[in-house]
């Protein structure tokens, strides 16, 4: 709901209040965002800047409160008084934007970008100065709220706009931030710094939104923790260049902006013409970090994932890029669609290299001619035959790249985006120029082609470099992405949509609005996977994250992590298998379909169920059943004891913890088998090859009965080993082992 009264706007859920006023200037002033309270508390919350701020600027020299550099504002301009950081920028004009009217509508307001959907109701407020008019747009969701701004040109020359951010607002209070970064292979490290008296930016400026720096960062109280505090989330339905900063002012406000990056940026507003933000997201808890994701979950697969494809659960997928990269043909194919068909796997994806001469990373990208020497009977009798194995089939696509060496660039060269320059390549590829409609409408119809040909169910959908569209032209650039995307998917809903580039470099809200779920990395070793999964977490739901179980040693850490951890930490995600099943041993081939079958059983939850990051793992609960993955790096000799703490359920329940039934393989022991044995053997001979090939040994296991209140104290797990020999009821894998407990009520 919203409400309005005398000039304060209340935006107001079960979960929290938004509060602003129109002060004496007309200027939107912020005056509370968290907890639910009544619209009449508003006169609690307002700054009285007293007997004024020094030598500080006054809109009224009379007037000490009208020192707009020490007031808490939700907009401000340059040049007048306030020396923050301004988010509107005119070509380096003073702006002085004030309030003159407002309107509260049902529902969203559509726009041209990507927004989030089904909202409660939308206020818009109008502020205007000499030729130009601003509207901020305000969105309740039941767990967030959307904001975003349109600047219009009401002169009669042009306007020359170089900044326009999303929202601007001043909290009260001292944060710490924290912002996702990294690069390929390595993304969403979580990074914490306190807020202080300079500038904090998190920014993308390569043309997405990013490996580098996800547009999606917190504002945490000082002490805050997973399970108490108070957090703010924000986050941006954008895909392309982004900025956000935070910087406390003297008076101890917190100034908060995000939109799209101004960097290179400057787009003429001919007299009538408007400017467009993308929506940014804000969100608040003070049940800790935990309490704030569940928000952020609950927002982004409610009104951000597309309508088709909320809650409903998602295949488990094999991928044949990681077992094959190019090197493939029809028979290969099949031999390992039939092998994942028997591991339990639901869906078959073809990666990367079946079109033109795309046999390495050097050639064939644009061109959409299937490659007849791999696959005789084209897509769609390899389709077919998947089909009939009773899998569904999806495809790769990277349409917006071409490479030098394809048909598509020979024939139109000048379909590429350029800079004027010679061009610079990246994964020996260019981009297109989206901007153009030709070559938009070149995608569009040579992917709806084969998409309807071919019975696809599912596309990965590929972008590998980053772009040399800057500023204006790379919005554009973006404008022209979401076309395509829109035009091809909007008339397939049911095709499910898997984004990518080169993993996690465009992992954000503005395409899960066209597929709910993203390829978060083309790192799956599962320890890393820790990392960038459990960074995921903070701001997205498990539901939207592609998580994968590869080969050991892994291809680009060379770590080797037992099989059982790969899986436990790829089911906190979208499942899927992405390695060669033709060398799986006897114990691999178990193991993969008793995790199959496991993840079926409880997919719900693992897609969907509430999450939680805990001391030693995550856990995914409804209320009525929770299962808890505990992860372990690296462990010292004689690791002590370990607990598990499992909040929320209900405290005098009765509860059964299971510990998921999991295996060990022999070889893990080497020559110390020679201890056990009632045999001499020889610890890389024949005998022990075999069997740890063959055969694993039960680990850890556990079951017990115990109220809800035990398990939010925290039960005592079996002990780990500890050097001195094996007992099923030890867990005794080490370095990178895992477990997983299947905690249910009981009658
Ligand atoms: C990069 C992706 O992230 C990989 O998963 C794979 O699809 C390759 N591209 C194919 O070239």
């Amino acid at each position: 709901m919203i409400f309005h009264e005398n000039g304060i706007f209340h935006l107001k859920t079960e979960q929290y209040s938004y509060l602003l006023k129109i002060n004496r200037w007309g200027l939107p002033e912020h005056l509370h965002f968290g907890a639910p309270v009544r619209t009449e508390d508003a006169a609690g919350f307002a700054c009285t800047p007293g007997i004024g701020w020094g030598s500080s600027v006054l809109l009224e020299s009379s007037d000490a409160g009208s020192c707009v550099d020490a007031l808490p504002l939700e907009w401000s301009g340059s040049g007048r008084g306030d020396y923050r950081e301004t988010p509107i920028e005119l070509d380096g004009k003073a702006t002085d934007f004030r309030y003159t009217g407002f309107e509260i509508v049902p529902g969203i307001v559509p726009m041209s970008l990507p927004q989030a959907k089904d909202g409660g109701e939308t206020l818009i407020l109008t502020l205007e100065q000499q030729g130009a008019r601003l509207k901020l747009y305000y969105t309740a969701f039941e767990t967030a709220l959307t904001r975003r701004a349109v600047l219009e040109n009401t002169g009669d020359s042009g306007l020359m706009l170089t900044k326009l951010m999303s929202q601007c607002v001043d909290l009260p209070g001292s944060y710490e931030m924290t912002t996702f970064d990294g690069g390929w292979i390595a993304e969403m490290g979580k990074h914490t710094v306190l807020v202080t008296a300079s500038r904090i930016v998190n920014e993308s400026t390569t043309g997405a939104s990013s490996n580098r720096h996800n547009p999606g960062f917190l504002l945490s109280e000082v002490g805050a923790g997973e399970d108490h505090g108070r957090v703010y989330g924000f986050n941006l339905v954008y895909s392309g260049n982004h900025y956000a900063s935070a910087q406390r002012s003297l008076q101890g406000l917190t100034r908060v902006m995000q939109g799209i990056s101004a960097d290179h940026f400057a787009i003429e507003l001919t007299p009538g013409g408007r400017f467009e933000t993308p929506e940014a997201v804000l969100c608040w808890s003070d049940a800790g970090f935990n309490g704030l994701s569940r928000r952020m979950h609950s927002f982004v697969n409610g009104h951000i994932v597309p309508k088709y494809w909320r809650y409903r659960h998602r295949p488990v997928l094999y991928n044949d890029w990681e077992g094959c990269m190019f090197d493939f043909d029809h028979r290969r194919l099949m031999g390992l669609a039939k092998k994942a068909k028997s591991l339990g796997c639901e869906l078959f994806v073809l990666d990367d290299g079946w079109f033109g001469k795309r046999n390495h990373d050097k050639a064939g990208l644009g061109d959409y001619k299937v490659n007849r020497k791999k696959l005789p009977m084209g897509l769609e009798g390899l389709s077919k035959q998947v089909r009939k194995l009773g899998m569904e089939f999806g495809l790769w696509f990277e349409p917006e790249s071409v490479n030098m060496d394809s048909d598509l660039y020979r024939a139109h060269p000048d379909w590429v985006l350029t800079d004027d320059f010679e061009p610079v390549l990246g994964r020996h590829q260019l981009l297109l120029d989206l901007t153009k409609a030709e070559v938009r409408d070149y995608i569009v119809q040579n992917v709806s082609t084969i998409l309807d040909k071919a019975g696809i169910t599912y596309v990965k959908w590929d972008m590998n470099r980053h772009s040399v569209a800057l500023g204006a032209k790379a919005h554009a650039y973006i404008l022209g992405l979401y076309d395509v995307l829109g035009r091809i998917f909007a008339p397939r809903p049911q095709i499910l949509l898997e984004s990518c580039s080169s993993g996690g470099n465009r992992f954000d809200l503005g395409m899960l609005c066209f597929g709910p779920q993203i390829w978060c990395s083309d790192n799956t070793d599962p320890i890393c996977r820790l990392d960038i999964q459990g960074g995921l977490s903070y701001l997205y739901p498990q539901s939207t994250f592609g998580a994968h179980v590869s080969a050991a040693p892994h291809a680009q850490t060379l770590r080797s992590t037992p099989l059982t951890t790969r899986g436990n930490v790829s089911f906190f995600g979208v499942l899927g298998y992405e390695l060669d099943l033709k060398h799986l041993l006897k114990v691999e081939i178990e193991e993969i379909k008793e995790q199959t079958a496991l993840y079926k059983r409880y997919r719900k939850l693992f897609q969907f169920g509430i999450f939680r990051r805990s001391e030693n793992g995550w856990q995914v609960s409804d209320g009525q059943t929770t299962i808890a993955g505990v992860f372990h790096k690296q462990l010292p000799a004689a690791p002590g004891y370990e607990q598990l703490r499992v909040p929320g359920l209900t405290a005098n329940r009765p509860y059964k913890l299971r510990s998921r039934a999991q295996g060990l393989r022999i070889g893990q022991f080497g020559a110390l088998v020679k201890h056990v044995a009632p045999v001499k053997l020889n610890p890389n001979g024949f005998v022990l090859r075999t069997a740890d090939r063959l055969a694993m040994l039960p680990d850890g296991e556990q079951t017990v009965t115990v109220s809800g209140a035990a398990l939010e104290a925290g039960i005592m797990l079996q002990p780990l080993f500890r050097g001195t020999g094996y007992d099923k009821n030890q867990r005794t894998q080490l370095d990178f082992g895992s477990n997983l407990y299947i905690i249910e009520a009981e009658e």
